[in-house]
Formats: structure tokens, C-alpha cells, sequence
């Protein structure tokens, strides 16, 4: 794929999905900036830690980082084990802000790649509500609405399926600036730290039923490659879309072959 000399910011790196990405990503001649609450382990061009459940830390980071960028990955989250709002401040404000704040600084064609979730496969069945919060203007306002219109069920499903209406709703306004582009990967399950959580929040049953239908779960090394291509100049007309990545369970579901899991 071709991402050479890219220069990606990139979030979550010190785990998981994010530490295979980087890897992939420098391995094949791009840079990384790294920002996450924990060192990587991978070699990066700078890390600046950061937590993404507060817009001044994420204010704070960039001024720490100098130039522009080809690619911004999204790619930190926590899971719904966390409380409510952090969970929504980290998986879609803070994604949010820090995307909005480097709309000044990205290079001609830049990728913007959002890590959402199938966990947000419902987004449809509260559209109305997701279009609300994705219309609010700032982190604060974002959290108010939050916190003035309690959803039903898990907050980190709520925060993937803002984050996958967010990618959609943003394709054409993106590619006016700059003819920048920005897509989401959903993953299903993927074996990482978070997973123990999931397994809580979501039902070990549940996943252990995922698991069934396909063997196994994922490794982040089955994943890293789809949002690699999302940051690579080869799919530089694909916008404003989701890629799911999960082995085939969300396929199966759509087709009616097997319930939907409840998560
Ligand atoms: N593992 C799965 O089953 C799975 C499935 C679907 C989607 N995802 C999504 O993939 C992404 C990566 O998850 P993972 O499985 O690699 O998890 P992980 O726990 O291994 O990694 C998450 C990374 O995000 C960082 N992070 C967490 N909170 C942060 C904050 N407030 N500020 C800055 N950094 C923060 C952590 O330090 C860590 O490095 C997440 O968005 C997650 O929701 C994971």
C-alpha cells in the first residue's frame, strides 16, 4: 500500500489496533506522530501524551506538534466498562475535536480514518438523535446534549454509532477543503485489552457466539491493513463510507442468516 513519506498522526498508539498500524505504517516509509495517554513501544517520529476526554489536553498536544499532515488515524477508544460520558468524550468528542482542529493543517488529499465499531451497527434505529449530537458545535455542547438526552443501552455503542454517522455526514464537506476525504473501519471483536471489557459490557456469551461463527476473533494484525489502505493514497476515492471488518458476522446478520447479536 502505498503510504510512503506520509506523515500520520495517529491516537491509540501504545496498544492494540494502534501499535499494529503504526508499525505497518513506518515499516512502509510513513512517519508517525503519536498521541496517546501511554508511550508506544514502536518507533515514532514524536509522542506527545494526551487525553482525549478533555479538549484542553487535546488543544494542548497539537501546539506541541509543528507542521501538517497526510493522514489523521483515529484510532484510541475505551470501552463501555468506563463511565458514560468519558466513554462518549473519548470515542466521539475528543475523536471530533482533534479532527476539526487539524482542518487547517492537513496537506492537499490528506485521509482522515476513524476506528468505529460494528458494536454501532444500530445507527439507523436512532438516526433522528445521532444527527442532534452530531450537529452540536463543540466538545462542551456535545457533552451537555449527552448529558440532557440519556440513550438507551450501552454508552460505547452510542459513541461508535455517532462516530459512524459522523464519518458519513463529513465525506462531502471534507473533500471541499482540500479535497480531503475521511471513512471509518468497524471492526468486530479483535483479541487486545479492551476485549476483557467488552466480554463484561456486551455479554461474554455474546462474543463467545461471534467467536463460534468464525473460529476465532480477530488479531489487531487482521485489522491494521484495512485502515492502512483508508490512510494510503490507494483508495484515494473512497469517502465518506464504512468498512466493516469482521470476518463476516455483520454479512450474515444483514442477510438474516443469524440474529443480530444483543449487545
Ligand atoms: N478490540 C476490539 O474488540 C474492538 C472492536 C471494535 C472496535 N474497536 C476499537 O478499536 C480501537 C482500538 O482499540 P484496541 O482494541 O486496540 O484497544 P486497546 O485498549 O488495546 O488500545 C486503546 C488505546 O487507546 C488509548 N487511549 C484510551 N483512552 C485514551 C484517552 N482518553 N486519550 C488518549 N488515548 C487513549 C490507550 O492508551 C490505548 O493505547 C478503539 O477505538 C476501539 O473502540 C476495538
Amino acid at each position: 500500500m502505498d503510504v510512503k513519506d506520509l506523515r500520520c498522526l495517529v491516537t491509540g498508539t501504545a496498544s492494540g489496533i494502534g501499535d499494529a498500524v503504526t508499525r505497518r505504517l513506518t515499516a512502509a516509509g510513513a512517519s508517525v506522530v503519536s498521541l496517546d495517554r501511554h508511550k508506544p513501544e514502536a518507533d515514532v517520529e514524536q509522542h506527545v501524551e494526551v487525553d482525549l476526554a478533555d479538549p484542553a489536553s487535546i488543544d494542548s498536544a497539537l501546539e506541541q506538534i509543528d507542521g501538517s499532515f497526510d493522514a489523521l488515524l483515529n484510532i484510541a477508544g475505551i470501552p463501555g466498562t468506563a463511565p458514560a460520558e468519558r466513554v462518549f468524550a473519548v470515542n466521539f468528542l475528543g475523536m471530533r475535536h482533534l479532527t476539526e482542529s487539524l482542518f487547517d493543517r492537513f496537506n492537499p488529499r490528506a485521509s482522515i480514518v476513524v476506528v468505529s465499531s460494528t458494536a454501532g451497527f444500530q445507527w439507523a434505529r436512532r438516526l433522528d438523535a445521532l444527527k442532534e449530537v452530531v450537529a452540536t458545535e463543540s466538545f462542551a455542547e456535545g457533552a451537555e446534549w449527552f448529558r440532557t438526552h440519556p440513550q438507551e443501552g450501552n454508552a460505547y455503542n452510542f459513541s461508535k454509532e455517532a462516530a459512524t454517522v459522523y464519518t458519513m455526514a463529513m465525506g462531502a464537506a471534507v473533500r471541499e477543503m482540500g479535497e480531503l476525504r475521511i471513512n471509518a473501519v468497524l471492526p468486530g471483536p479483535v483479541e487486545t485489552p479492551i476485549l476483557a471489557d467488552f466480554e463484561q459490557s456486551m455479554g461474554k456469551e455474546t462474543l463467545d457466539g461471534v467467536k463460534a461463527l468464525l473460529g476465532r476473533h480477530a488479531t489487531p494484525d487482521d485489522i491494521a491493513p484495512t485502515i492502512v489502505f483508508l490512510a494510503s493514497r490507494d483508495s484515494g476515492w473512497i469517502n465518506g463510507t464504512t468498512l466493516i471488518a469482521d470476518g463476516g458476522v455483520s454479512g450474515a446478520v444483514f442477510a438474516g442468516l443469524v440474529p443480530a447479536p444483543e449487545i
